[in-house]
């Protein structure tokens, strides 16, 4: 497994003392990297936070594998009912191994298609249901609370659609001892797989949430856990230079808070990591947006990250990369090894906008494209840096969702905010269930009617 992170477009000496990182600047906060290595540990060793030790819970993943082995062949179609980590995590799993996005891949001998249930839109929930068989679905639905609006809304309809013997095409991924989803499925007996109590949920792409649907669909999810722990062991090393999560926090860390870039750009090159993308926007946004720091203090802490497209964005935000106000940091993520670099005909038009690409390959092209981004942004004093996978398979992308997650857990120690919180969301869920009338909710029903009183008064 290799995985390279280019930092050096983001160095004062290539983007400008003002947008850039001097040695100096780096090596002075060395030691609040080391700081927050030893203060996550600490917390993960005393059992607070569980991502870390995922991919090395073989009983677990052994499980997964068993079931996925068991229940092969009796169906086409794989329906996740499941929305933020709870979805993202297969959706980054699936795009990258079976995709690439926006082409769906027909569901074949070779697996069972993915069909991700993640919102309570009526048009998507029904097109699906439309588009696959209820005889040929296994449907998956996972929550970590069990008890999510928009999950349980689309289940109840999905589990009236499976008909009379539904409980039989129904598996459930939720918490051990908590929620009715754990309920349900103990009373209608489907087989169910538990989210750890100490992994949330844009954390648990490597738990039962992230590998049961992969499995589902044929993934070789001990590849995929191989890779992730091969990262963790490094992720653990006091060794910047080794330690790629831990150096990238570090450096992301200076660049946003000392060079005053509030936004993050997820800029991969590849349409088979845009899944991954929308995957890490919900991780950056979730564990890094906080109000107040570990102690109390008001921070109102957060980069808002942005996913975009290579090559596809260069033709529609790039402009604004380029000459808009510098207030981003873009990071690339590129595979050196495509599996098929896509070879252009040789055949030559006679025209020279074409001729010259005749016999090359569109991965050269892609690459060139990325490069000349690089350079371009580099020379607007736009600071940049790339992480490279030598190849795009189970193990690559395996080690790079965990190095993100290090990556996101260690930025957390440098502010000082607890990465593994949403107090944040909690708001629009309770007035969301005060809305539908749900019992232990009539305060958040009222309170929603005072705020609509005086929207009505302000309209006048
Ligand atoms: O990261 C998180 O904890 C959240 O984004 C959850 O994944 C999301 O709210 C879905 O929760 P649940 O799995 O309980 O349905």
């Amino acid at each position: 497994m290799k995985i390279q992170f280019d930092e050096i477009n983001l160095r004062a000496a290539m983007v400008g003392d003002a947008h850039g990182l001097k040695s100096s600047e780096i090596k002075n906060e060395q030691g609040a990297a080391l700081n927050a290595l030893a203060g996550f540990r600490k917390l993960v060793e005393e059992g607070c936070y569980g991502f870390p030790h995922l991919p090395f819970q073989t009983a677990a993943i052994e499980e997964i594998g068993q079931y996925a082995a068991k229940v092969r062949g009796s169906f086409d179609t794989v329906c996740l009912v499941g929305i933020g980590g709870s979805a993202l995590g297969a959706w980054a799993l699936d795009c990258a191994l079976h995709g690439p996005h926006p082409v769906q891949r027909a569901c074949g001998p070779k697996h069972p298609r993915l069909v991700i249930l993640d919102n309570a839109d009526p048009a998507l929930t029904m097109a699906a249901l439309e588009s696959m068989n209820p005889k040929k679905t296994l449907v998956v639905v996972i929550a970590k609370s069990g008890a999510t609006a928009e999950t349980v809304g689309v289940f109840l309809m999905v589990r009236e659609w499976l008909g009379p013997k539904a409980a039989k095409r129904i598996v459930a991924v939720t918490s051990e001892d908590v929620g009715d989803l754990k309920a349900l499925a103990t009373r209608e007996s489907y087989p169910t797989f538990h989210i750890p109590k100490n992994v949330g949920g844009r954390f648990s792409v490597l738990s039962a949430a992230g590998l049961l649907p992969a499995a589902l669909t044929g993934v070789n999810i001990q590849k995929l856990c191989k890779g992730a722990a091969g990262m963790t062991h490094l992720a653990w090393q006091p060794d910047l230079a080794q330690n790629l999560a831990l150096r990238s926090a570090l450096l992301h860390y200076l660049i946003w808070t000392r060079k005053n870039k509030p936004i993050q750009v997820a800029f991969p090159y590849s349409n088979r990591l845009w899944g991954a993308a929308f995957w890490f926007r919900q991780l950056w946004a979730e564990s890094l947006g906080k109000a107040k720091t570990r102690k109390g203090e008001t921070v109102h802490a957060g980069q808002t990250p942005v996913a975009a497209l290579g090559a596809t964005d260069q033709h529609s935000q790039v402009q604004l990369y380029m000459e808009g106000p510098n207030d981003k940091v873009h990071t690339f993520w590129t595979i050196a090894r495509p599996a098929d670099p896509g070879r252009i005909p040789r055949t030559k038009l006679g025209l020279e906008g074409f001729d010259y690409l005749a016999g090359q390959s569109l991965a050269k092209l892609l690459d060139a494209e990325q490069r000349a981004t690089a350079a371009a942004l580099t020379s607007y004093h736009r600071p940049n840096c790339t992480f490279i996978l030598d190849r795009l398979d189970e193990e690559h992308l395996g080690a790079f969702l965990q190095l993100l997650e290090f990556q996101t857990a260690f930025l957390g120690e440098l502010l000082n905010v607890n990465a593994f919180d949403q107090e944040g969301v909690e708001l629009s869920k309770k007035f969301t269930c005060g809305l539908m009338r749900r019992k232990g909710f009539e305060a958040y029903g009222e309170e929603f009617q005072r705020y609509e009183a005086k929207r009505a008064a302000t309209r006048g």
